[in-house]
């Protein structure tokens, strides 16, 4: 633990944001593996990106291939990716990007202690619960891990052999086996538009 540091202030949020001429934000995506969460948070971000709006996704796997390789799927290893790219994402939206997170998450407590985090420094979050029955999510199984994990091939999996704590409170609640991933990404763009979060070019 260090212990001699001492913040070093620069603008404020506002002053950056008059520069930038856009408000940061993270915006949470969870659900489990399969429901849609990258597919939906890629065209999303492109979608802001066409409109002039600054966005960078985190996603889960591309996130374990660098900054947090050294972690693996035990409920600690779980607790402390996301609360590193809670950190992350806080960084990004302070820089007055959409910072898009797209991982499992599937601890209420863990994306609790994220809303937390931003909440403390007044930085908007916006939980987007993707939601899919498992079976739909196992029928679709894009990286034929349902399959791994039925054949006991993956230990702690989301959904079979670990727990998937659905959102209570999530600012947006997606269906994503009703809406298309275009129908997805507008409902999304509709409501960040409507709270006056972003405006589009
Ligand atoms: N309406 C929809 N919204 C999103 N994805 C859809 C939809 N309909 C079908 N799909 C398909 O479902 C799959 C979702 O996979 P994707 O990798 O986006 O899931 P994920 O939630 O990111 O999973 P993981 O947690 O394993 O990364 C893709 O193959 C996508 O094409
Ligand atoms: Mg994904």
């Amino acid at each position: 633990m260090a212990t001699n540091i001492t913040w070093h202030p620069s603008l404020s949020r506002e002053e950056r944001s008059s520069f930038t001429k856009q408000k940061g934000l993270t915006l949470w995506f969870t659900g489990l593996s399969a429901s849609g969460k990258s597919t939906i948070a890629t065209a999303l971000e492109q979608h802001l990106l066409h409109k002039g709006v600054t966005s960078y996704r985190l996603d889960g796997d591309n996130v374990r291939f660098g900054l947090n390789k050294d972690l693996g799927f035990s409920e600690k290893d779980r607790n402390e990716n996301i609360r590193r790219i809670a950190e992350v994402s806080k960084l990004f939206a302070d820089a007055s990007v959409v910072s898009i997170t797209s991982f499992i998450s599937p601890y209420r407590k863990d994306r609790d202690s994220a809303r937390e985090l931003h909440d403390k420094d007044g930085i908007p979050f916006v939980e987007v619960y993707v939601d899919v029955p498992i079976e739909v999510a196992e029928a679709r199984d894009p990286k034929g891990l349902y399959k791994k994990a039925r054949a006991g091939l993956i230990p702690e999996f989301t959904g079979i052999s670990a727990p998937y704590e659905a959102p209570e409170k999530a600012e947006i609640h997606l269906h994503a086996d009703k809406f298309s991933v275009e129908e997805g990404v507008q409902l999304i763009t509709d409501y960040l538009v409507e709270k006056g979060l972003v405006t589009l070019q």
